[in-house]
């Protein structure tokens, strides 16, 4: 199965953690078609943790609770791909998930065939409570052949949380994407962690085996699982919400999407930054200025299919501050005889800019950019 762009779907974590349910997959189900995140591209409904017993059956199988999966996995998957949807499941690495649930561990080959008879097309594969005599890459690569040879196409989600230099060798073994970060939390301080870790990360994502910076918090609002009571404010999602795009990186929604707020839906649904987030090209975006990470608003450039660019503008910092872009740090000096015509992807304005782009950016806040060369 190859991978050509970042999956893009919902995952049950981030809000509902262990109280997740089929009224709930349903329902989710329902508002990806209404509210058009199907048709903007979020195909996959994946349930995380927690959707099956404390114990595998008498011929080792495991089960799906039936108090919160009365009708089945199967059932549920129909359902779902009766919407044009697609199904995820969650498995572990490990003798156990991280909520105690049995994982797949020494049953890789039994558990693979299980799912395809259900019809689930993705499986995240998490590492909690792995034997230490056991080799980690072993551990993702028996899971990865196991799904091949399953008889169904099933996208294998790796979340070894970056341990063990995952993103050198997850391509290799079989993952379709890998975390490359601890969990996220619904606050500033998580997702500054994830972007600075981003700084010597970026490389390795690529067509075919992308890096997960884990599940989107946009419109949690401090809700739910991961909720923080310090949750994120409108300019974090959308400085979020622009970083996974910017990066390639899956897209992966975790809020409530039938109980979000419409500003939220509008940045999950802004079709400018998905395009950036899903351009055929896959190129890894660069930092222009990694060793100002503390001070400085972030520089990036991504070189996008068909010649244009992708700019972006991070402000970590607290306070306001003036980002300084100048276009020869791009790889355009003022001897190209050429201008940028920037698109500004939030608000749709248009510049045309020949030497240099400043701008103010608040605190926590970013700009991010589509630019198209023309001829000065
Ligand atoms: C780990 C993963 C999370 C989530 C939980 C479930 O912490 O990193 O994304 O899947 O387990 O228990």
């Amino acid at each position: 199965m190859i991978l050509k762009t970042p999956p893009m779907g919902w995952n049950s974590w981030n809000t509902f953690g262990q109280n997740i349910n089929e009224k709930i997959v349903r329902d989710t189900a329902d508002a990806m078609v209404e509210l058009g995140y199907l048709q903007a591209g979020y195909e996959y409904v994946v349930i995380d943790d927690c959707w099956s017993m404390r114990e595998r059956n008498e011929n080792g199988d495991l089960v799906a609770d039936p108090e919160k999966f009365p009708s089945g996995m199967k059932a549920l998957a129909d359902y779902i791909h009766s919407k044009g949807l697609k199904f995820g499941i969650y498995s572990c690495a490990g003798v156990r998930t991280c909520e105690g649930h049995p994982g797949s561990y020494a049953h890789e080959y039994r558990d693979a065939r299980l799912f395809a008879s259900w019809g689930v097309d993705f499986l995240k594969y998490d590492f909690c409570n792995f034997p230490r005599s056991a080799d980690c890459k072993t551990a993702y690569r028996t899971m990865a052949l196991a799904l091949r040879n399953s008889g169904r196409d099933i996208l294998f989600s790796a979340c070894n949380w970056g341990t063990k230099e995952a993103s050198s060798w997850m391509r290799g073994v079989g993952a379709h994407m890998y975390r490359s970060c601890w969990d996220i939390h619904d606050c500033w301080e998580s997702m500054k962690n994830i972007i600075n870790l981003q700084m010597s990360n970026f490389n390795g994502n690529a067509a075919g085996c992308f890096n997960d910076l884990d599940m989107l918090t946009v419109g949690m609002l401090g809700r739910g699982n991961v909720g923080e009571e310090n949750c994120c404010t409108q300019i974090e999602y959308e400085t979020q919400f622009a970083f996974w795009c910017l990066c390639g990186a899956p897209l992966l929604m975790g809020s409530d999407i039938c109980n979000m707020d419409s500003a939220n839906r509008e940045l999950l649904l802004n079709s400018e930054l998905i395009k950036i987030n899903q351009d055929a090209e896959c190129r890894p975006a660069c930092v222009i200025n990694p060793t100002r990470v503390e001070f400085d608003p972030l520089i990036f450039v991504r070189l996008l299919d068909g010649g244009d660019i992708a700019i972006g503008l991070f402000n970590l910092n607290d306070a306001k501050k003036k980002a300084e872009c100048i276009f020869s740090d791009l790889g355009i000096p003022y001897s190209a005889g050429k201008a940028l015509l920037l698109t500004d992807l939030f608000s749709g304005e248009e510049i045309l800019r020949r030497e240099d782009i400043r701008t103010d950016i608040e605190a926590h806040g970013c700009k991010l950019y589509r630019a198209r060369f023309v001829d000065a």
